[in-house]
C-alpha cells in the first residue's frame, strides 16, 4: 500500500448558500467510499449547525467559530488517517486560511471552490432563503445582505452552471487523482 492510500486528507467545499456544496460533497462521498473501500466523514453545513453549533448565529464572529470548530474536527480525522469532506459556505478568506493550516499538518487540504453565480443560487432557491433575505426577512444572508470573499487560489474552481452534480463530482474525483488520493 502506498503512503498516500493511507494517509488522511480533507476536502473542504465552499461557496454560496444553493451552490450545489452538499449535493456534490454527497456524490463524493459515495465514489470514494466506492474507489477506496476507506470510512468518509461529510462535515456538511447545514448538519453541523444543527449537531455542533446549534448555538451560533451568522454574525462573522459565529460564522468564524463554526468554521474552526468544522476544522478541528477535520484536523482529526485528517490525523487519524480518515477521509474528511467539509461543506459549508466559509465566507471569510481568514478562516479558510486557518482551517488549512490545522489540516496540513497532518494531510492535504483540497479547498474546492463551487463557484455558482450568485444570480444562479437565486434563481434555485432551493430553501426559499433567497427571496426571505430580499424581502429583508433574513437578516447577514450571505451574497445578499453578507459578504462571500473568494477564493482566490482554490485547489479547484467548479462553475457549476451547464454541469450536472456528476460532472462536478467527476472533476473532483479527477484532481483527487492527480494528488494521488485515489
Ligand atoms: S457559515 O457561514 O458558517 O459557513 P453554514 O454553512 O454553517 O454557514 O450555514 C449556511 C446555511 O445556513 C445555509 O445553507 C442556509 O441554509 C442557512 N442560513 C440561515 N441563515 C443564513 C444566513 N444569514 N446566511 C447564510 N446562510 C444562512
Amino acid at each position: 500500500m502506498s503512503k498516500k492510500e493511507i494517509e488522511g486528507f480533507t476536502i473542504f467545499f465552499t461557496g454560496l448558500s444553493g451552490a450545489g456544496k452538499s449535493t456534490i460533497s454527497q456524490l463524493v462521498e459515495t465514489k470514494l467510499k466506492e474507489l477506496l473501500h476507506r470510512p468518509v466523514t461529510v462535515l456538511d453545513g447545514d448538519q453541523v449547525r444543527q449537531h455542533l453549533s446549534a448555538e451560533l448565529g451568522f454574525s462573522k464572529q459565529d460564522r468564524d467559530v463554526n468554521i474552526r470548530r468544522i476544522g478541528y474536527v477535520a484536523s482529526l480525522i485528517t490525523k487519524h488517517g480518515g477521509i474528511a469532506i467539509c461543506a459549508p459556505i466559509a465566507p471569510y478568506k481568514e478562516a479558510r486560511r486557518e482551517v488549512r493550516e490545522m489540516v496540513e499538518q497532518y494531510g492535504d487540504f483540497i479547498e474546492i471552490y463551487i463557484a455558482t453565480t450568485i444570480e444562479e443560487c437565486e434563481r434555485r432557491d432551493v430553501k426559499g432563503l433567497y427571496a426571505k433575505a430580499k424581502a429583508g426577512e433574513i437578516e447577514h444572508f450571505t451574497g445578499i445582505s453578507d459578504p462571500y470573499e473568494e477564493p482566490e487560489n482554490p485547489e479547484l474552481r467548479i462553475e457549476t452552471e451547464g454541469m450536472t452534480p456528476d460532472q462536478s463530482c467527476q472533476l473532483v474525483i479527477e484532481s483527487l487523482q492527480k494528488l494521488g488520493h485515489c
